[in-house]
């Protein structure tokens, strides 16, 4: 058996989360290999809703095994809140969770790293969502991070308080008052109290090899779903840097988050929204600031899932789209809310961008000092609500024009079309 992905073509949001827990029941695993509490993946059924940050996304269906990799960031204070959470529904999820002894741990301090950082770029911030992503992945690579398995030996409370020294260190060049700084709105000694008791929650959970655990599974032909966090356009290699995460969240990163050859690589789903949106800074060559903007902020419910902050809205933008399908070799593509373009009159897609006054379909080296300006297509609109429709076939006739143009110009197949937020507002298409 392979391994098939599920990731984000765009900068993140794109509904990730409701596609993850509709494919399960055909996937034995489901797991995360990159990202942390940064990410925040909705799942919407019976009239309930959750959001999850650090658990995969399979976690509602009691037949799959979920596991958080290597490659995820793991923050034992958000991972409770988590849990409680689920708790509500009265499913004992730890039963089916694992966790990498190999994924590193969020510090407190490296929340507070994340936070002085932020304020000491003041208007080039990168709209970071200060859950301590930047800091613990620099930490990972820079050979002095801590890692869930360094939970079961004895050496763990001197390297926590030789991080926790070193990040003081850091902090106070930035912010001298650093220890003001809140997280979670507690100061730094309230919040560290809260995290350290926490870390009893993660001491009870599985943990496991799991790159030993999947390459098992794999050869006992169990069926596995590597689920993305963020989005292809926020990978730190292949986005829009410095304004990215610090992983990659492309499908290369299925093979060091995961530990799993690129070989046994499978099919990879894209998601994206049918337009565009884009939490925190950084360019966004398609982004409205006018009425439609506004309608697609407010239709779509634009509001950011881990942070509440107001997403920005734009039309869809294909060179950004066909960079990303090309990044990650997708092979099938996904297309998200689709019911909030009902009710414009007009619908636009950038096929191109001028730059310098030539017209490009290429996504420059980069956009940050560049005037990028989009050239778009226009369709008109539909007004049919189509949140209630149950077939592709019954889709109004101007959304099936602006659906097989997306289709024909990327080159890929349109596997799914996602009409509302529920497991059940979801269409296939054969
Ligand atoms: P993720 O991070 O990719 O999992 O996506 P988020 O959960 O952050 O954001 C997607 C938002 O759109 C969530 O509020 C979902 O409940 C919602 N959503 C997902 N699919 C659809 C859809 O087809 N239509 C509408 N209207 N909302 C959707
Ligand atoms: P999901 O998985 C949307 C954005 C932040 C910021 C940049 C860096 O829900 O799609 P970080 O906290 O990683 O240092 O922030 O990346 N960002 C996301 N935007 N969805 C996400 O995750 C995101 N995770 C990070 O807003 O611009
Ligand atoms: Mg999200």
């Amino acid at each position: 058996m392979k391994t098939d992905v599920l990731l984000g073509l765009q900068w993140g949001d794109e509904g990730k989360g409701k596609i993850v827990d509709v494919l399960t029941p055909q996937y034995d695993i489901v797991a995360r290999f990159q990202g942390g509490p940064n990410a925040g993946h909705t799942i919407e059924f019976e009239d309930k809703k959750f959001v999850l940050h650090t658990i995969p996304s399979g976690i509602f269906n009691e037949r799959s095994t979920n596991i958080i990799g290597n490659g995820v960031l793991v923050d034992p204070f958000i991972l409770d809140k988590e849990l409680q959470r689920l708790d509500t529904t009265g499913m004992d999820v730890t039963q089916n969770l694992y966790v990498s002894r190999k994924a590193h741990l969020i510090l407190p301090s490296h929340r507070l790293l994340d936070a002085v950082y932020e304020q000491a770029k003041g208007e080039k911030k990168i709209g970071s969502t200060l859950k301590g992503i930047g800091p613990a992945y620099t930490d990972k690579t820079s050979r002095n991070g801590i890692r869930v398995g360094d939970l079961e030996t004895a050496y763990f409370d001197e390297r926590y308080a030789e991080a926790r020294k070193r990040h003081f260190q850091l902090a106070s060049i930035y912010n001298k008052d650093f220890l003001e700084v809140k997280i979670e709105g507690l100061v730094f000694e309230q919040y560290e109290q809260l995290w350290l008791e926490k870390l009893q929650l993660l001491q009870s959970l599985k943990k496991i090899d799991s790159e030993y655990y999947l390459a098992e599974a794999l050869k006992e032909n169990k069926k596995i779903l590597a689920e993305g966090a963020q989005g292809t356009m926020l990978d730190v290699d292949f986005g829009s840097y410095p304004f990215v995460t610090s992983s990659n969240t492309t499908s290369a990163g299925v093979c060091n988050g995961l530990g799993l050859a690129p070989s046994t690589i499978g099919r990879v789903f894209g998601i994206f929204k049918a337009y565009c949106t884009r939490v925190g800074s950084g360019p966004f060559p398609t982004e409205l600031f006018d009425d439609s903007g506004k309608q697609l902020q407010e239709k779509g419910n634009e509001f950011g899932a881990t942070t509440g902050r107001p997403r920005r809205c734009g039309w869809l933008d294909l060179p950004a789209l066909k960079y990303a399908v090309m990044i990650n070799g997708v092979t099938e593509l996904m297309m998200m809310k689709a019911d909030v373009l009902s009710g414009f009159k007009e619908i636009k897609v950038a096929t191109h961008y001028l730059v310098n006054g030539k017209e490009t379909e290429k996504v420059p080296y980069s956009c940050n000092q560049i005037e990028v300006e989009p050239v778009f297509k226009t369709f008109p609109g539909w007004e049919e609500d189509l949140s209630t429709i149950k077939s592709p076939e019954d889709l109004p006739d101007n959304f099936k024009t602006y659906f097989h143009f997306i289709e024909k110009e990327v080159g890929i197949p349109i596997k799914l079309i996602s009409v509302g937020p529920d497991r059940e507002q979801t269409l296939l298409i054969a």
